[in-house]
Formats: structure tokens, sequence, C-alpha cells
């Protein structure tokens, strides 16, 4: 199945299985993929590594400065798959940590920090031929997007899919804190003034509960052929 040079928005809340969904969808139809959480990560992670969170506050003032300055985050592949980097260092892994997770939410909601991320976003996916998943995909970044999808799944299964991922990782979280993280995330992304996270309109929502990730593609196969009117 060949597409035309469109955009597809994912939104949904964290550990909705947005990535995985994404990625598919991306080697599927040969479309680039575009993390935009990751984009927020690895500002949050520069920030953490700069000691602009200090004592629970984050220092936004010399944040802003720092983004003013163009800060460098950017997509590489590697092995075929992309990665994070912050100037030439990858920063993929670090990213993930709950730690990273637990202020990537405040971050976010700072409105300088979305204006420099949908800027990358918007200079990353301005050719077409992209998926792109966040919060705020198709209601604010590209609102225009042809087609947008609205994932959700129920909170046990997105919990365990998170802390099974970090386990993969060689990290040792705790339940209690994954599902602590999880919640206060939903509540932060929201409920922030500037582009919470919301359904657009006019997208297709498909909760993943019980689905496997291909009978997920042939989902949104299904839903091509029926905008698209594309056949094979
Ligand atoms: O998709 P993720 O869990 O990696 O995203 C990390 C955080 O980034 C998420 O808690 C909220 C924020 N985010 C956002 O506000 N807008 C986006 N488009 C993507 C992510």
């Amino acid at each position: 199945m060949t597409l035309p040079d469109i955009i597809i928005a994912i939104d949904g809340r964290s550990s909705t299985g947005k990535s995985s969904f994404a990625k598919l969808i991306a080697s599927e139809f040969s479309f680039l993929y575009l993390d935009s959480g990751a984009l927020y990560r690895a500002v949050t992670l520069f920030a953490m590594e700069r000691g602009l969170i200090a004592v629970g506050k984050i220092d936004e003032s010399s944040l802003n400065a720092e983004l003013e300055a163009g800060l460098d985050v950017h997509f590489e592949y590697v092995d075929g798959a992309s990665r994070t980097f912050i100037g030439d260092r990858c920063v993929e892994e670090e990213i993930r940590t709950l730690e990273v997770s637990s202020w990537v939410s405040p971050i976010a909601a700072i409105p300088f920090v979305r204006a420099f991320v949908d800027g990358k976003l918007h200079e990353f996916g301005s050719r077409g031929k992209v998926v792109m998943d966040g919060r705020d995909i198709g209601t604010a970044v590209f609102p225009d997007a042809q087609l947008k999808i609205f994932l959700t799944a129920a909170p046990e299964i997105r919990a365990q899919r998170r802390f099974d991922e970090l386990k993969a990782k060689g990290q040792d979280p705790k339940m209690e804190d994954v599902v602590k993280n999880l919640e206060e995330r939903d509540y932060i992304d929201s409920h922030r003034e500037t582009n919470p996270l919301r359904r657009a309109e006019d997208a297709f929502v498909l909760d993943n509960s019980r689905m496997t990730i291909k009978e997920e593609v042939e989902w949104v196969r299904g839903v091509i052929q029926g905008k698209f009117g594309i056949l094979e």
C-alpha cells in the first residue's frame, strides 16, 4: 500500500503504546517516525544535567536562555532505528529513566519549551510522509494532519507496559512508583494551560488494551483504505 505525502498524528496518554504503533506504521508505509515526547525528554535531561532543576524547582529563565541559544536536539537513524541526540551524544537510554519521567511533564507544561519543541517538529515534519506521536500533535502541532489517531488503553495495562519496558532496559522499578508517575503525568498533561492532551474531534479512536500490534496495523490499514480509498 503506497500512501501520499501525508502527516499521520498519533496522540494519547503515556504508555498507551503510541511509539510502538507509530514505529510500525512508519516501517509499513516507509514514513519517517518522529517521537515528540523524546524531544521533551531530551530538554528535561539537559535541564537536569545542567543543574537547572534543583530542590524541586525549575530555573526557567536559565533554561529559556539555553533554548534560545539553540540547543541542538535531533534524531538520527542508527542501525535502522531512530535515536535521540543532544549535539553528537546519543541520549536515547538516559531520557527513558523514571527520574526523567518524573520531571518531563512539568518541563513540557512550560510554554517556551512547547514553542521550542513545536519549532523542531515543524522543521523535521514539513516534508510530509511523517508519522508523529505525542499529546497535542493532532490538536496543536499539525491540526491539518490528514490522518489523526487517538490511542487509549486500560490503566492497569498501561502500568504493566511501562513496568515491563523499564525492566527490559535493565532498570528496577517499583510498580507503585510506575502507577504514581503515570497518574501524575496524566493529570499534568491534560490540565496544563498550553495545548493540553485531548482528542482531536476528527481523530479515530483506538483502544488497544486487548490487541496485538499486528491487529493494530490491520486496523490502521482498514482506516486508510476507508479514508483515502486506497485498496492496495
Ligand atoms: O510520550 P512520552 O511519555 O515519551 O512523553 C513524555 C512527556 O512529554 C509526557 O509526559 C508529556 C510530554 N509531551 C507533551 O506534552 N506533548 C507531546 N506532544 C509529547 C509529549
